[in-house]
């Protein structure tokens, strides 16, 4: 059953539309959001649908075929007072946030299907925030940029949902574009789009989910972003956007958290410098593990289950292997020979088994589109 249908037989009336917004896999460029760095997203073609009406009333109903309770109720003027827990804190934090902001004059049905794996680092979070603010924009014609969804959608993750992040994930999900990747620079808030050809070039990107979940409302994430602000601040920087020697940071933690911010900024930006200048994006392919090896040794996110599914991608032929968002667990994306991504891809399972691991999930991905209306 499709979501229009879903919607009809949960609320008894049709839906007005259906949007749509996806995850994303980062190709590099982690954890340098809120450090005003760079980063190189591409959206995910998996994506988390919303079906919606407004009401007359001021009542916001959620519904999701994938999550319990499938049903939350809340009335408009109580959504500050007492966050749901829960699935439903995403959607009613967004609502919130419009609410707070533009003061909604009406209420909304809302049924989500999300098709984002959940729990896999490919942002299902800010592909359902998405998907429910571009529905509420349109349903009650409230006039906002791209960038000023990234920041309702954040806000609401921060303040409502209460998990720390940047702004990487929801900026993916409202601007990245087909077949490109979308560098965002997040120290002028400016954005291109990046041609990313990589099957003229026999070239494939997989994902290894391996089904160890994540979780950024835990202390870590939001560890690392003071252990960076305390760096600039040794620094006497504003943030580590623009730092360079970093000596002066006396505490081996901290400029050890420096240069990963540092130096992974510096290989984004050399992504996007192969990328455009054409050649063989296999050029990327270290510099992909680089990135893995300073998350791993600089910015310690990875686990050993990530590192075995990189070890294991890499000897099974990719050109390049990391873990791809917050760490602590998620997936890892790999660059491969789109003739050699089923031999890649049972390299990992092999691993995974002789370690008696769950078994990952691993499948192909291409640059996808970024939120929109469906119908
Ligand atoms: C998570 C956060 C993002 C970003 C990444 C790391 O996905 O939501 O804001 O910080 O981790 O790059």
């Amino acid at each position: 059953m499709n979501v229009g249908a879903a919607f009809r037989r949960r609320f008894e009336v049709d839906p007005a539309g259906v949007w749509a917004a996806p995850g994303r896999v980062n190709i590099i460029g982690e954890h340098t959001d809120y450090n005003f760095g760079y980063a190189l997203p591409i959206a995910t073609p998996q994506v988390t649908r919303c079906a919606a009406a407004r009401r007359a009333d001021p009542v916001v109903r959620v519904a999701s075929r994938q999550r319990s309770p499938d049903l939350v109720t809340v009335e408009l003027e109580a959504l500050g007072d007492n966050p749901e827990p829960g699935w439903s804190r995403y959607p009613l934090g967004v609502l919130y946030e419009f609410h707070r902001r533009f003061d909604v004059p009406g209420g909304l049905d809302l049924y989500i299907d999300g098709a984002v794996p959940m729990g896999a680092g490919l942002s299902s979070s800010a592909a359902l925030e998405c998907a429910v603010a571009v529905a509420v924009r349109d349903l009650y014609g409230i006039e906002v940029t791209a960038a000023e969804v990234v920041d309702i959608t954040s806000t609401a993750e921060n303040d409502y949902v209460g998990a720390p992040t940047g702004t990487l994930d929801q900026f993916a999900a409202m601007l990245c574009t087909g077949g490109h990747a979308l560098l965002l620079d997040f120290g002028d808030g400016t954005w291109q789009h990046i041609p990313l050809a990589l099957e003229p070039f026999g070239l494939e990107l997989l994902v290894i989910d391996t089904n160890t979940a994540h979780e950024l409302v835990s202390g870590e994430y939001a560890r690392r972003r003071e252990q960076c602000t305390a760096a600039a601040a040794a620094l006497g920087a504003a943030s580590l956007r623009d730092a360079g020697d970093l000596t002066p940071i006396t505490d081996p933690v901290l400029r050890s958290r420096a240069r990963h911010v540092t130096s992974e900024n510096i290989r984004v930006l050399a992504v996007v410098a192969a990328l455009r200048s054409g050649e063989d994006p296999r050029a990327i392919g270290p510099l992909l593990t680089a990135s893995h090896e300073s998350l791993r040794d600089d910015f310690e996110v990875s686990t050993p289950v990530l590192d075995a599914a990189v070890a294991a991608a890499l000897d099974g032929g990719a050109h390049g292997a990391r873990l791809v968002g917050g760490g602590f667990g998620g997936s890892v994306l790999a660059l491969v020979n789109a003739d050699s991504a089923a031999a890649v891809a049972e390299s990992v399972a092999a691993r995974f088994a002789a370690a008696k691991l769950r078994a990952p999930n691993i499948f192909t991905v291409t640059a996808g589109d970024g939120a929109r209306r469906e119908c």
